[in-house]
């Protein structure tokens, strides 16, 4: 069978253009650098977030997006306003960590909130985004995933469950998604420097810098690069899985700091 050359090269450029793109949690580190990459590159962007005051600043930065007071832990809230986007680009990005407390030892109330808002939010992103793209027979979901699905550590134990439940999520849509022309992506990082750990350390700044020290980690602009690259590749390649580390970063234990 003839075979129809492939072009070498696909300029994002032209590739974001036209399309609708959500972001949630896109106000703050790696959801509002990724906002701002797909805007630069022509795509028309939703950042959705819960602060009003954080998403007038996100929406300041990003030319041309425009917002959407979001929790994604709420059913009914999701359920409502998502479809209306008919966004063919998710990036299912909003999530969190509280604490790093022992699994006998910390508080369920907190960890409700870590699973409310970075399993049952993915599944309300999904379920209120997908059917569009299903509909249009093309579009990209992407998995902001995490090494902490991966591979466990002292103190993570729901943050690292809700992920690994992500990347569960990721394997079987692959599966329900068969012949829709929808591509999933799940993006992985390790550490990377935004608000991530001020919010695990309840707002102390101090013990949130300590994580970073010395360590030369990603930064979110690094995760929405390749997030960009995966999503602008011709209709016929699928990026599956992106697993990123800063390069000083052996496992989600082991750290080469330096002074
Ligand atoms: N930083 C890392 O080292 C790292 C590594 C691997 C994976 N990740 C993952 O990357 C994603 C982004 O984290 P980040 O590092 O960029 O942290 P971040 O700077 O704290 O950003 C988190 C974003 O999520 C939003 N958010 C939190 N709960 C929400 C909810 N219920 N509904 C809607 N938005 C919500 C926050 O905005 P509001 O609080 O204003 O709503 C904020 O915009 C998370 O899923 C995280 O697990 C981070």
């Amino acid at each position: 069978m003839a075979r129809v050359p492939l072009p070498r090269h696909n300029p994002a450029m032209l590739a974001l253009q036209g399309r609708t793109a959500l972001v949630t949690g896109g106000t703050s580190g790696i959801g509002l650098a990724v906002a701002k990459a797909l805007a630069a590159q022509g795509a028309k962007v939703c950042v959705a977030g819960r602060d009003p005051t954080r998403l007038s600043q996100a929406l300041a930065a990003i030319p041309g997006a425009h917002g959407m007071e979001l929790d994604v832990a709420d059913l009914p809230r999701c359920a409502a306003l998502l479809p209306t986007l008919r966004a063919d680009l998710v990036v299912a990005n909003a999530g969190l960590a509280l604490g790093i407390d022992k699994l006998h030892e910390g508080s369920c109330e907190e960890w409700d909130r870590v699973v409310d808002t970075n399993i049952k939010g993915v599944v309300h992103s999904f379920r209120h985004t997908v059917p569009w793209m299903v509909s249009q027979g093309r579009g990209d979901f992407v998995f902001v995933g995490s090494v902490a699905g991966r591979q466990a550590y002292p103190g993570g134990s729901v943050y690292c469950a809700t992920k690994a439940a992500v990347r569960q999520l990721y394997e079987a849509a692959r599966l329900d998604l068969h012949q829709t022309g929808v591509r999933l992506l799940t993006i992985d990082p390790g550490m990377v420097e935004t608000d991530f750990s001020r919010v695990r350390f309840r707002g102390d700044a101090a013990r949130a810098a300590a994580v970073y020290a010395g360590a030369d980690p990603l930064r979110p602009e690094d995760v929405a690069d390749a997030l960009v690259y995966a999503v602008t590749r011709p209709p016929h390649v699928n990026i599956g899985e992106i697993v990123m580390w800063a390069a000083r970063q052996a496992s989600t234990t082991l750290l080469d700091r330096r002074p």
